[in-house]
């Protein structure tokens, strides 16, 4: 070694994932919220050399795993078992690269988990207190927060949980809520004395203090977090009586586990070090949690602040050894079709579904666009179907695909050779290297929204100069500067196949196979790197377009689905006459109906190509009449008919009788 790199300390960043509870599968909230942002981060810092590793897992214990297994009639160990795989197939099917992805009822995480409550206890962080918890004489059980449900006493919301407010986003104790209900069995429960084990925060409250004001975080996060310091911080209770999780390793406590809040963080240490023995490097889990020079960065939603931010750091400020959390670009929520996703509703898309229908890269791509960094954001169908089609096919897969095409077509397949540059090129160059380090600043701030931005940018300069250069006529009239028009252009798309990796990793993979060339350095990005007479490989459409019938049939099963079977007698099925028949501009596959379903509605259907204007005219329907209206291309439609489908033949459901308009239909 000599003396320079002996006195360099390696820098390392660990990235982690909220762990999602295994409990029910992935929506889109978590993913655009959490594990897409952090995807793109680590590959971004990988793609600059950083020794990063990027940590994850499931959250595997307490009571929200319990219910789950309940309500299914399974042991907790097979929900958590089940959920855990779908995850990490799915997590791989849209490309989140992990270095590890554990889960929390892991022997490894059991022990560091009592190893962490014991250091505490015996430093005096952690006391018992004795307390008065809900307990269902029904149910002959204590209800720790989520078994208990009862009126939100913020907002009123019918349906709050114990621990917290799916409507406000409030975090709550069970003693809160008015009326509390057992969950199980509705019974109205009783308080009676328990004991359980508490962290003294209060301990902590100047320390943190001193530690948070010199962090230059977010300002969502760093309002949320001096509200709880002002307020003053209590001895919170980290056990919880329950039979699964982690057993508080103390006699006196047998029948109790840790609260999953005070194991789950410490999951990101466990799964570094499952990690770092997979490796067959056993210790080097330490150099990162323990190394003086490691940044920890942690992303998870909004409700996740006050633990990562207060709990997790006081745990670990207790235990001492440790680093703190650098970073916690937090997000707020992504909401679908304008109401917040509800996982009990059916309100959602649901990641191992939509992977069924779509490329994974149209996901990363719209999600990215609309990453809630400072507010709440709206996933919308019909705007997913908009920038998948406008941006990342028009703009980006088609300069792509005209570049390759042309060299094809008319240089035999090879990227000829630049001549001399003049000012259009240098400008253009000029315009993309100055977007590559917009992308880099926008990425290192956590602005992923502005960076995918800047990315389309360079597909939108690259079609600009090809216009500009006119190819197809220089090809004959100036070949030296067709040559280097060609050669730039595929230099743009090398750029897009390389940045594109942290976005849209499965198109760009194809861009770089296509053009036949590895990745390069992140930090020679703006370097053009073409080998001379390069030779590209089989140029193929790198995406197909988002058809209007796909969106339709998305919104329907949303729209279905958010009706459950019991509610199925008030969809409203009526008998309706359909009246007018009209186009939608721009769209080919859906007609604008009148009907008359005892009240004329407006729906929009996409019958298009099945049936002709003559065919429907007059003919009687089935429609559901209580949905919600959703506006499809600018109309809005008042409901749904039934139809039935047969690979590509669509069959409009019809009484077989005369029956009027508006006759209820059961
Ligand atoms: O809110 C959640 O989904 C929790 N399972 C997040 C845990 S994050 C961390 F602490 F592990
Ligand atoms: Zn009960």
């Amino acid at each position: 070694m000599d003396k320079d790199s002996s006195k360099r300390i390696t820098e390392r960043i660990i990235v982690t994932d909220a762990l999602p509870y295994a409990n029910g599968p992935l929506h889109i909230g978590h993913f655009g919220g959490v594990h897409l942002p952090a995807d793109i981060y680590t590959r971004f810092l990988k793609r600059k050399g950083k020794d990063v590793i990027h940590i994850c897992g499931t959250d595997e214990n307490g009571v929200p795993i319990t219910i789950a297994a309940e309500k299914q009639g399974i042991s907790p160990q097979e929900i958590v078992d089940h959920y855990h795989n779908l995850m990490e197939i799915t997590f791989k099917n849209l490309g989140v690269e992990f270095d590890n992805f554990s889960g929390t009822s892991r022997k490894v995480h059991h022990e560091l988990a009592q190893d962490f409550f014991l250091n505490l206890y015996e430093k005096g962080y952690i006391e018992p207190i004795i307390t008065e918890e809900f307990y269902c004489p029904k149910c002959e059980r204590y209800l720790p927060d989520r078994y208990v449900e009862g009126t939100c006493p913020y907002c009123g919301y019918e349906k709050a949980r114990g621990d917290s407010c799916e409507s406000c986003g409030s975090w709550l104790e069970p003693e809160q809520l008015i009326n509390p209900q057992c969950k199980i069995c509705g019974s109205i429960p009783e308080k009676r004395k328990t004991k359980h084990w508490y962290l003294s925060l209060n301990k902590f409250q100047k320390k943190l203090e001193g530690w948070l004001n010199k962090k230059k975080w977010k300002k969502t996060v760093i309002r949320y977090l001096q509200g709880w310091m002002k307020e003053g911080l209590k001895p919170r209770p980290i056990t919880r009586d329950l039979k699964w999780g982690i057993k508080v390793p103390l006699e006196e406590a047998k029948d109790k586990v840790l609260y999953v809040w005070f194991d789950a963080p410490l999951g990101y240490i466990s799964s570094t070090i499952e990690w770092a023995n997979k490796i067959g490097k056993p210790d080097k889990w330490k150099e990162y949690w323990q190394g003086k020079n490691t940044k920890l960065i942690h992303f998870l939603g909004k409700d996740n602040i006050v633990f990562h931010g207060i709990i997790w750091p006081a745990t670990l400020m207790g235990y001492g050894e440790y680093i703190l959390p650098s970073e916690i670009p937090a997000n707020e929520y992504v909401n679908l079709e304008g109401q917040k996703i509800s996982t009990s509703n059916n309100w959602a898309v649901w990641l191992h579904e939509y992977i069924e229908d779509f490329d994974p890269d149209f996901l990363r791509y719209y999600l990215s666009v609309i990453i809630p960094e400072t507010k709440d954001s709206d996933f919308k169908w019909e705007e997913f179907q908009e920038r998948v089609n406008t941006e990342l096919i028009n703009i980006l897969a088609n300069f792509v695909h005209r570049t390759l095409k042309f060299i094809q077509q008319y240089l035999d397949g090879r990227i000829p050779e630049p001549k001399i540059l003049r000012k259009e090129d240098e400008n253009m160059l000029k315009k993309t290297n100055e977007l590559v380090d917009q992308i880099d600043e926008a990425l290192t701030n956590f602005q992923f929204r502005r960076a995918v931005q800047y990315f389309i940018q360079i597909a939108a300069v690259g079609n600009r100069y090809y216009d500009q250069m006119k190819p197809w006529l220089t090809r004959k009239e100036d070949k030296e500067q067709m040559k280097t028009t060609m050669h730039l252009c595929a230099h743009i798309v090398h750029l897009l196949g390389n940045i594109g990796e942290l976005f849209i990793p499965f198109g760009a993979s194809r861009i770089l196979n296509m053009l036949n060339l590895e990745r390069k350095d992140w930090d020679s990005l703006k370097e053009i790197q073409i080998p001379k007479d390069h030779q590209i490989g089989e140029v193929n459409p790198l995406y197909k377009k988002v058809e209007d019938k796909e969106i339709v049939k998305e919104i329907r099963r949303l729209k279905m689905s958010y009706a459950s079977i019991e509610e199925f007698k008030n969809l409203g099925l009526k008998i309706g006459l359909i009246e007018e028949i009209e186009e939608i501009e721009g769209a080919d596959k859906l007609y604008k109906l009148t009907v008359d379903t005892g009240e004329k509605r407006t729906l929009v259907a996409g019958l298009k190509g099945h049936y002709t204007p003559q065919e429907l005219k007059g003919k009687r329907i089935v429609v559901i009449t209580n949905l919600q209206p959703i506006t499809i291309r600018g109309v809005r439609s008042e409901g749904m008919l039934l139809a039935a489908t047969e690979g590509e033949n669509i069959t409009l459901i019809s009484p077989d009788q005369v029956v009027s308009p508006g006759s209820p239909v059961s």
